[in-house]
């Protein structure tokens, strides 16, 4: 029984009940502890929500805050760029800048555009793909999630392990309801990290697949690493047969590294989508590649657009967003401390006897409930006892430290090792009440 009040928020949420679907503005919303919240503000490494509740936040909003809530330098920039205007239908200075640092910075970003979110960069990917090869379906990975568009929800989530079929012939299950059915027949759904059955459907469906898509780290589910050799062979088969690899870096870009996971792992993919830490909550997101695809864009082949793109509020956050990274450099800060923490954790499971798995690079990473000792593909995920990850998450919510629902970690520059002792002290706590 949870002794946190959270009465303002529940009373604000019967309110947004009226006029807000289910009072959220997005699913995952719904999915807080004990009911989906309402936030003051947010400062640092720290969010406060309606009734005056203090969180140690490791949600980053999902992600995007890798520089904390409210940065300075990030609300100043967007607060002064914004003076000059909001959007002009046209071109400023800021988005050049902006274009010419994610060109120095990202391995593949030869040319690029910039969009609103994750969702409509990926699909920006795959109108290019489709022009470049003459080809029509992708490949996509059981598990992996690449937005909310019809077309990348089947098999990105499924309702038990029976339901997806055999491993060499996955069964794609819909996410929700009112999916345009012929959109499942876009992509070849298959396991993440089997190369070998990878490369069979390749050999003999290659005239169909115009593209590879995945997420170099298998953050949605379970934070799983590719097994070595795993994106190299990805690589070597789209070059083989002229099929466009396509990373996408929605929650790796800016997070493995600067340059993502394409540099992080020294492959380079065709095209790729970066977003949310790209800048620090603002909505913008960018489709990068290699000249000999993006190139489609320029004299229209394929077109792209969007009235919202490139204002300036989402191009200074960003711009600042990736300065603040390139000279603070925390990456190696976020690699030790997300390790330091993932071994506490295991540490206090142990002393309260709780079957614990803590798997992921460091900057993210994620808890699990379960025997197994790690954790390869979304089929594995299937043997983690989620009811239970469920109370210790709820459990630590209620002693004020917000973790993602399904056990993802995220560690901002602005989390610290007192951070981090304090989430490990009240995990060792919870867990042998569990
Ligand atoms: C890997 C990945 N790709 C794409 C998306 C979709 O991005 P957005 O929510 O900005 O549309 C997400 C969102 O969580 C994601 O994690």
């Amino acid at each position: 029984m949870s002794t946190t009040n959270y009465a303002e928020s529940a009373r604000l949420l019967d309110r947004a009940k009226k006029v807000l679907a289910g009072g959220v503005s997005s699913e995952f919303r719904k999915y807080n502890h004990p009911h989906a919240l309402f936030y003051t503000h947010g400062k640092g490494s720290r969010l406060y929500d309606a009734d005056g509740n203090e969180y140690l936040d490791f949600t980053l909003s999902q992600g995007p805050l890798i520089l904390g809530h409210s940065h300075p330098e990030v609300v100043k920039a967007v607060s002064d760029y914004s003076q000059y205007g909001q959007l002009y239908a046209g071109q400023h200075l800021k988005e050049i800048e902006l274009a010419e640092k994610l060109n120095a910075v990202i391995p593949s970003a030869e040319l690029m555009r910039f969009c609103l979110d994750g969702s409509t960069a990926v699909q920006t990917a795959f109108r290019i793909a489709r022009a470049k090869t003459g080809k029509q379906k992708f490949i996509r990975f059981e598990g992996h999630y690449h937005g909310w568009l019809d077309n990348v929800c089947w098999g990105n989530a499924a309702p038990s392990l029976s339901s997806m079929g055999d491993r060499e012939n996955p069964t794609a299950n819909p996410w929700c309801k009112g999916l345009a059915e012929d959109t499942k027949e876009e992509s070849i759904v298959l396991p993440w990290n089997d190369l070998g059955l990878v490369k069979s459907v390749i050999e003999k469906r290659h005239e169909e697949i115009a593209a590879i898509i995945t997420e170099p780290v298998m953050c949605n589910n379970n934070c799983i690493e590719p097994a070595p050799g795993f994106l190299q062979g990805l690589r070597n088969i789209c070059d083989q047969y002229g099929i466009a690899l396509i990373f996408d870096e929605v929650i790796t870009g800016f997070r493995l590294s600067l340059g993502g996971a394409q540099q992080y792992f020294g492959i380079t993919p065709d095209m790729s989508v970066f977003a949310k830490a790209m800048a620090s909550g603002y909505p913008i997101s960018a489709v990068v590649g290699k000249r000999e695809w993006m190139q489609l864009l320029e004299d229209g082949t394929v077109i792209h657009a969007g009235t919202m793109n490139s204002g300036n509020a989402t191009v200074a956050a960003a711009l600042t967003t990736i300065q603040i990274l390139e000279k603070e450099d925390p990456y190696k800060r976020m690699f030790e401390l997300g390790k330091y923490f993932m071994e506490g954790l295991r540490k206090v499971a142990v002393e309260a006897g709780q079957r614990m798995l803590v798997q992921g690079p460091g900057p993210m990473f994620c808890i699990a409930i379960t025997d197994a000792d790690k954790i390869n593909d979304y089929r594995g995920t299937f043997s983690c006892d989620k009811a239970k990850l469920s109370t210790f998450i709820a459990a630590m919510h209620d002693r004020k430290i917000r973790i993602i629902g399904r056990g993802l970690v995220y560690i901002s520059a602005v989390h610290n090792r007192q951070d981090v002792e304090q989430a490990v002290a009240v995990a060792g706590d919870v867990l042998k009440r569990l």
